[in-house]
């Protein structure tokens, strides 16, 4: 552990050490200051001339205040530094998670590990280290110096200090666990926090302010009491350096008092070694202070690392190059779940869609449709079966490829924060202004782009709340549009739509399915009577595959679907 600790200072190795000298050298020149100011006086004293050591104590004074603040920059850039290190593998690492693996963690538990637990390493890391690798010399010497004084005190000190550090050793751990817990306690925080800023208005509609307010207090004070018990555990660790330097004091003096008794220690020997032995009190005093923010550190690292220990996606390449043509789908027998404890959502599903064309996806609610385009865009890797995109299997393309080859549009069609033209190319950056034009009017946004007052350029707001759902639907249908996929997944694609704009987009989407694969998830029907054919799915199989004549006359199911809304009499 300490070594993955230390693996993120490994980088900024020199800039520490350089800051650590330049620090001893603006100490030294501050010691140095009480002598050149005797030589001041002295001057003054014998009526010599003052200008050199004058001159000397000036150069002492400014040589000092620039080195030691150039060694305090340093070292303050280089926390800084590292806290951007840690920041930066984090992200990436974050981003590059499975969507199986997220789906268990709280955003907003995350969100404090990237900015809170980055950084308690830079406390631990930079002052930390410094200050104890020369408080470490700085106890040597002071050891050094005492085994010249005198060999049987020095055992009788260091078995005092032994026996108490041993003791402090003790407590390290549960200040590590403490500062664990506060730490969790306030990814806890965040994850109540961010639960209540997202569903803002559900907060407000449901009268859950008060809950959830408590909820995040109750987090707070939590992080409070393990805060507290740090601060308990630290200072009993103080208290007992303290109490090692006076009872190795009381032992020497006693120990030393009988030997100067019997004549052989001398009594001058006894008094500079116990004037040694508080030569020692600061040196361990930065040290336990260096062992406690060693401690905050490592529990800091310990929730960084549970991120960065989970499997990345394989890197994406960017702008990999796909194709352009239609590709079609197959799914044999597939077999999937979402968790080993969780239920079978696809129990050996089969279907088969050719190059091309539009295929509706229809079924009863938690059929597991929306599950057949996770699958397609490998956010899950099914158990069973074999999925293949353009008649490869799905496990041998390449991700990076595949997904390039797919448009998705989320059931929820979400949007991201940002301007309108950055949520439209945001699958597409290297869109033209002509195809952005052309999705544009293709979705029908062209009135509301003229509508909004800084055009492309309007802010959407968080989650485009700025938005209607109907217009979030069709940012994020052009948006899929502009990657020019080979096989286009619409997921309710027209569940938000007016009935004009819905016809519209009937009419876009049977366009599209000209030049490449649509598959689009339905409730409505009406959407897809015309399309090429649909697929019955229901409890994880496929119950039947036809067009909306031959369903409406041979499944029982789709015709109590088209019933209800009114398609056949
Ligand atoms: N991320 C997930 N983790 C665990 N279980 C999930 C997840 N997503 C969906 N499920 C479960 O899988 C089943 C199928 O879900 P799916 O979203 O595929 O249904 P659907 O056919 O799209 O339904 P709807 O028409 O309501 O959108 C549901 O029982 C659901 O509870
Ligand atoms: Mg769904």
């Amino acid at each position: 552990m300490v070594k993955e600790l230390l693996a993120y200072i490994r980088p900024h190795r020199k800039m520490l050490v350089l800051g650590g000298l330049l620090g001893l050298i603006g100490s030294a020149a501050g010691l140095a200051m009480p002598l050149l100011a005797k030589y001041v006086v002295d001057a003054f004293g014998q009526n010599g001339s003052m200008a050199t050591p004058l001159l000397w104590l000036t150069v002492a004074v400014l040589v000092g205040a620039v080195v030691s603040a150039t060694g305090s920059y340093l070292m303050e850039r280089t926390g800084e530094g590292i806290v951007l290190g840690a920041r930066r593998k984090l992200v990436d690492r974050l981003l590059r998670l499975r969507v199986a693996d997220v789906d268990r963690l709280k955003p907003g538990d995350l969100l404090s590990r990237v900015t809170g637990d980055t950084t308690l390493l830079r406390a631990v890391l930079t002052n930390g280290v410094v200050e104890s690798v020369s408080a470490a010399f700085m106890l040597v010497g002071a050891i050094v110096m005492m085994a010249i004084m005198d060999g049987v005190l020095l055992l009788v000190t260091l078995l005092v200090l032994v026996l108490i550090g041993g003791l402090v050793s003790l407590i390290m751990p549960k200040i590590q666990r403490a500062q664990t817990h506060a730490q969790e306690a306030v990814g806890e925080m965040g994850a109540v926090l961010d639960r209540a800023l997202q569903a803002y208005r559900t907060v407000k509609a449901s009268g859950a302010e008060e809950r959830e307010i408590a909820e995040v207090a109750e987090a707070a004070g939590r992080a409070r009491d393990r805060g507290v018990q740090v601060a308990a555990w630290t200072s009993l660790a103080g208290t007992a350096t303290f109490m090692a330097v006076q009872i190795a004091f009381l032992c020497v003096l006693a120990v030393g008092g009988a030997r100067v008794a019997s004549g052989t220690l001398e009594v001058s020997s006894l008094i500079a070694f116990l004037l040694y032995l508080f030569y020692l009190v600061p040196p361990i005093g930065q040290l336990v202070q260096g062992g406690v923010q060693l401690q905050q550190g490592l529990a800091a690292m310990k929730r960084i690392n549970e991120i960065e220990s989970l499997p990345a996606e394989p890197a994406t390449p960017v702008g990999a190059v796909a194709g352009v043509e239609p590709v079609g789908v197959t799914f044999e027998d597939v077999v999937f779940r979402y968790g080993d404890d969780r239920p079978i959502v696809h129990a050996g599903v089969s279907f088969e869609v050719p190059p091309g064309g539009l295929t509706a996806l229809v079924g009863p609610s938690g059929a597991g449709k929306s599950t057949v385009f996770g699958l397609l865009e490998r956010f899950y890797d099914h158990q069973g079966g074999t999925i293949t995109i353009g008649g490869r299997d799905i496990r041998d393309w390449p991700l990076g490829e595949l997904r390039a080859a797919l448009g998705y549009v989320e059931q929820d069609a979400p949007v991201l924060a940002g301007t309108l033209r950055e949520n439209l190319l945001f699958a597409a950056q290297d869109a033209t202004e002509d195809e952005l034009r052309r999705a544009i009017v293709r979705t029908r946004l062209d009135d509301l782009v003229e509508r909004l007052p800084e055009g492309l350029e309007t802010a959407v707001g968080h989650r485009g709340v700025l938005l209607s759902g109907g217009e979030r639907q069709r940012v994020a249908i052009a948006r899929a549009l502009l990657r020019r996929p080979r096989l286009l997944l619409l997921d309710e694609a027209t569940s938000q739509l007016d009935a004009v704009n819905e016809l519209r987009l009937r009419e876009v989407i049977a366009e599209v399915a000209e030049e490449t694969t649509v598959l689009v998830i339905a409730h409505r029907l009406s959407t897809v009577t015309n399309a090429d054919r649909i697929v019955v799915m229901e409890a994880g199989g496929v119950r039947a595959v036809g067009t909306h004549g031959s369903l409406v006359g041979d499944d029982d199911l789709y015709r109590e679907l088209a019933a209800t809304q009114f398609l056949v009499s």
